[in-house]
């Protein structure tokens, strides 16, 4: 029997009485050792018997239609076994948790690289021969908006605000008035979207690459018009999503298709070249961004207003100013957001949507302002923490905001920092910048069962751990809970038959799901008082052994043949009423070569809060990660569009540059504020994922500007753009 819990206040805080000293602690993940030889099963690992291979078929035209696939052109090379296509060959599937539906009607074409149809062959190179010479007739049209800035159409939404933002900003003595542009980019997960699928009568299994598997089970049956309940998705291992994968993509609905069509599995690989141009790319933005102050320092006005891209009918919209709501206080503020319509694959959540390219612009407007009122950038932002939200007046959650940056700022030597190009080694002029980190926290329903037999327990659920560590987390919490040590905790993941958990989005994830565990193992405390005559409050289980009311038992000796709980967690009131919200600050060091205008990043701090700490390795790689990223967005990542087509033209990623081992500085230090987010979820933890990047791009570009006086306002800053 599940039971739902709504969270309250009151649930917190057993983590510190547990005392086993499980939770929290730097522990290996325990699929390592599978993932590093080779024996992780990803989607398109373990091909079952008599599977076919799919290649998709891209659109070579922007705008139009499809006006016949001849089949018949490749019917006769050998190991091609057909086509799939059709005006039902790829539906829409409902949207859901996953924002943007990667994947678009049939014979319609809206952007370049769509997937119009899949060629199945006897084996991987016979489809993708057949897919390379499929002919296929187009009806392109003219008057394809290929390019944002010249839109035909552009839906400006109503500004929200706070205050008299005109006379605010005009009355104030200092002021900063920006446009920037922050480039495309793309998700760039290891892994390329892959899918197996197999019939068994009516029901699908689905193995593919996927971030959130209790909704991806609604968006394919809805796609392929069947009931939810016959499709199962596996999913034990992901090679990375970034949101690329939090919906189902057209490999899972062709291969499914497909495999229906021909009575046999069928399994899609997607190249690298077709996951860059046909699943979802992140917008390109244009942002102005406002500040005004006294000569003190004192915020007046804060202004963010933005203009992103979409195809026609997809609901996502970068949520660029998402930190800019509530970091900073103000007499006025003002948000404004414009949605440009046009003929490019499709946009959608990338790493860290919102704050990732946001705060970018934000955090090198406030330096800018810093300047020009010759307040110490740090300051400036001590000194304008608002009180209570200022957009909806709701109370802050426990918020180490200012601790992070007086923290950062001590550790990382700031107060030695110079004057715009003081500093000079060579021909490196050094620099060094900081931002401000910040991320809203949420906590999503999600369900898990947890089994504790003699000598062990399990944990069941749909979660995925997409390289985020959630198989090292919840044995951790199920252990802390239940007095075992990890390593004898089962972590089950990524199975649609399971427990539906939160799935692995918005930094959400190892917070909420981990919170079903974390309940489902209380109920399993409750049972194990009662057979020990107690009270919950005075059970303690350490080591195996359960002590309370005079009494000390064998864990093993309570345990009949097993006891099973299941939980569910849901938000409850304290999420109506309190923000939670991650907070950090970054502090870089950078050298800008005087002649090439190359940037090298030396040093790279980073400081979190984010509640409690559940794993402080994992927590540090993810936060790591998020400052590579932040990197990569400052200097190197950007996607190149064809100006004639819209396509992508970097789609490799050779072309594309995320940032490498030789791109990120050695010294690149992370920690954490030892903090609890009581209004969180029951842990007092919080998403740590999309912080790391959320502001270490605006460090970079602040540290550019100190380095050699140069204020950027387009990102990345390649060394056309610096020199
Ligand atoms: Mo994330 S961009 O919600 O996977």
């Amino acid at each position: 029997m599940t039971e739902t819990f709504r969270m309250d206040k009151a649930q917190a805080r057993l983590l510190d009485e547990t005392g086993q000293g499980v939770i929290g602690t730097p522990m290996d993940r325990p699929d390592g050792p599978q993932k590093v030889s080779g024996r992780a099963r990803y989607a398109a690992d373990g091909t079952p018997e008599g599977t076919a291979h799919g290649v998709l078929v891209r659109a070579t035209i922007t705008k139009g239609k499809v006006a016949a696939i001849h089949a018949d052109s490749i019917s006769d090379l050998p190991g091609v076994i057909g086509v799939v296509s059709g005006p039902e060959f790829i539906r829409n599937p409902a949207q859901g948790m996953a924002n943007a539906a990667p994947v678009q009607p049939g014979t319609r074409v809206d952007y370049h690289g769509q997937p119009i149809a899949l060629v199945v062959g006897e084996s991987f190179e016979a489809a993708r021969d057949g897919a390379l010479r499929l002919k296929v007739d187009f009806e392109a049209e003219a008057g394809a908006d290929v390019d944002p800035d010249t839109a035909s159409e552009v839906e400006t939404g109503d500004p929200s605000a706070v205050g008299d933002w005109d006379s605010a900003f005009d009355g104030a003595a200092f002021k900063v008035d920006r446009e920037f542009t922050t480039a495309a980019q793309v998700a760039a997960a290891m892994e390329p979207h892959a899918a197996i699928a197999e019939w068994q009568g009516d029901k699908l299994l689905l193995r593919s690459s996927l971030q959130m598997l209790r909704f991806n089970k609604n968006e394919i049956a809805d796609s392929l018009g069947i009931p939810a309940e016959n499709v199962q998705i596996l999913a034990p291992f992901v090679g990375g999503g970034f949101g690329s994968k939090l919906g189902i993509g057209p490999d899972a609905v062709a291969a499914a298709q497909a495999a229906r069509e021909l009575g046999r599995p069928v399994r899609v690989v997607m190249p690298r070249q077709a996951v860059f141009d046909s699943i979802l790319r992140r917008t390109e933005t244009t942002q102005r961004v406002r500040f005004a102050a006294d000569a003190d320092g004192k915020l007046r006005a804060v202004g963010h207003d933005d203009r992103v891209s979409n195809l026609w009918e997809e609901g996502f919209a970068e949520p660029t100013s998402s930190c800019s709501q509530f970091l900073y206080g103000a007499d006025a503020l003002r948000f404004q957001q414009s949605l440009a319509r046009n003929h490019r694959t499709p946009t959608g959540s990338v790493r860290a949507p919102g704050e990732a390219v946001g705060m970018l612009t934000f955090e090198a407007a406030l330096d800018e302002l810093a300047e020009q009122l010759d307040i110490d950038p740090v300051e400036l932002r001590l000194k304008n923490l608002p009180d209570t939200h200022p957009m909806t007046g709701q109370a802050f959650s426990s918020r180490g905001l200012a601790e992070c940056l007086r923290r950062g700022a001590e550790e990382f030597g700031w107060s030695a920092r110079g004057k715009p190009g003081a500093r000079r080694e060579g021909d490196w002029f050094i620099g060094v910048g900081m931002a401000s980190a910040g991320r809203p926290n949420m906590l999503i329903q999600a369900s898990a069962r947890v089994r504790l037999e003699a000598g062990g327990a399990t944990v069941e659920t749909d979660m995925t751990d997409i390289g985020t560590g959630t198989y090292a987390i919840f044995a951790q919490i199920a252990g802390e809970m239940l007095g075992l040590s990890a390593d004898r905790v089962t972590v089950r993941l990524g199975d649609t038959d399971l427990p539906g958990a939160s799935g692995s989005g918005g930094s959400f994830g190892a917070s909420s799901s981990g919170s079903a565990v974390f309940l489902a193992a209380r109920k399993i405390r409750a049972k194990l008082a009662e057979a020990m005559g107690c009270d919950a409050d005075e059970l303690t289980l350490q080591d195996g052994i359960a002590r309370g009311g005079n009494r000390e038992m064998a864990i093993s000796d309570l345990v009949q043949s097993e006891i099973v709980e299941e939980a569910q967690i849901e938000a409850g009131k304290t999420a109506e009423s309190h923000f939670s919200a991650g907070y950090g600050a970054h502090f870089v060091e950078v050298a800008v070569h005087a002649w090439t205008g190359e940037v090298r990043v030396r040093r790279m701090l980073g400081i979190m809060d984010i509640g409690r700490v559940l794993n402080e390795k994992t927590a540090r790689s993810q936060a790591v990660g998020g400052m590579v990223w932040g990197l990569g967005a400052a200097l190197t990542e950007e996607i190149s569009h064809d100006p004639r087509t819209g396509h992508i033209v970097t789609r490799d990623l050779a072309n594309y540059h995320v940032a490498s081992h030789a791109d990120v500085p050695a010294q690149m230090e992370v920690s954490f504020l030892d903090n609890r987010d009581d209004e969180a979820n029951p842990m007092q933890s919080r998403g740590v994922g999309e912080l790391g990047i959320s502001g270490a791009g605006a460090a970079v570009f602040n540290a550019i500007h100190n380095a050699c006086g140069v204020r950027l306002y387009d990102f990345p800053a390649t060394p056309d753009k610096v020199i």
